[in-house]
């Protein structure tokens, strides 16, 4: 347990010390917060360890996966059964991280851009693709969603799981993951939503009792209720048609979909037509 604690403290301070130490998407832009991506930077190299700070979304991927599968063989006319079902489709996963998303989705016939604001997850990322002849195709660059509207990228799909909590102006963001999606294409994005036990379990429970995640992960305020993200999305011209919630079963050790979405949920929504 002391071993445990020290290792933790240990983390702590090397994301305080790595704050001012660390290379990100050069551009200032709204939705960037410097604090959120050197917590990102100071685990970067953790990203492929199943059992290491990143495990909770080693863990839930084939659940999140199953999701967007489903929804965008639907939305797009795909069949689910085939041996690659996006195949045709062009993705981007805006806050790739190391790629825990960007791989499977490529696997499934996608043609995959990942992007993150920070460089070292993008080397980690690029290396880990390299590994594996039908992930090496995909295309990481360490930028923003911003600076890919800037340079008028327009995709099929763009997902963003577990990013939007960590950004500074969630509104901006959406807007950016709009533009960045094709008159009628998808979006998706997975965040935890502000509630009570969110608290108790995203936060108390994963970072301060089972150590899932370093202390100080997670901000309970900068969480947004369903019904926040989707009138945000709704503003940004992306109407949300699905819902999902992502519950944990401690028996297993497995997360499954559920109706419950009131701590882990994800959102998909399609572009209005009329918007460009
Ligand atoms: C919790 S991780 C999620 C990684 C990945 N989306 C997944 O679910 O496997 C959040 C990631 O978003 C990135 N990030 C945070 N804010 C960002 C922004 N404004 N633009 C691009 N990436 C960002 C961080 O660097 C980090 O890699």
């Amino acid at each position: 347990m002391n071993h445990l604690r020290n290792l933790n403290s240990i983390t702590n301070r090397r994301i305080l010390l790595n704050a001012r130490r660390f290379s990100y998407a050069a551009k200032e832009h709204s939705s960037l917060n410097r604090n959120e991506l050197a917590k990102f930077a100071a685990i970067a190299e953790t990203w492929w360890d199943s059992e290491g700070p990143f495990k909770p979304l080693h863990v839930m991927n084939p659940t999140r996966l199953a999701f967007i599968r489903s929804v965008l063989c639907r939305h797009f006319k795909k069949d689910p059964c085939s041996a690659k079902p996006l195949e045709g489709l062009k993705i981007v996963d805006v806050g790739c991280g190391g790629g825990i998303l960007s791989e499977p989705l490529a696997r499934l016939g996608a043609t995959v851009t990942g992007v993150d604001a920070v460089e070292k997850n993008i080397k980690i990322a690029r290396l880990h693709a390299d590994l594996d002849p039908t992930t090496s195709s995909i295309e990481y660059c360490c930028t923003t969603a911003e600076t890919l509207v800037e340079e008028g990228r327009k995709f099929d799909a763009v997902m963003a799981l577990e990013v939007i909590e960590h950004v500074t102006d969630p509104a901006e963001f959406c807007k950016s993951l709009a533009a960045l999606t094709i008159s009628d294409g998808a979006t998706v994005i997975s965040t935890i939503n502000r509630s009570m036990r969110a608290y108790a379990t995203a936060i108390v429970a994963a970072e301060y009792i089972l150590r899932w995640l370093p202390r100080g992960t997670h901000e309970w305020s900068s969480f947004l209720t369903p019904e926040e993200l989707v009138l945000i999305l709704q503003r940004a011209g992306i109407n949300v048609e699905g819902m999902a919630g992502f519950v944990y079963n401690p028996l297993t050790g497995r997360w499954s979909l559920s109706d419950d979405i009131s701590v882990n949920f994800i959102a998909f929504g399609t572009k209005t037509k009329s918007i460009e």
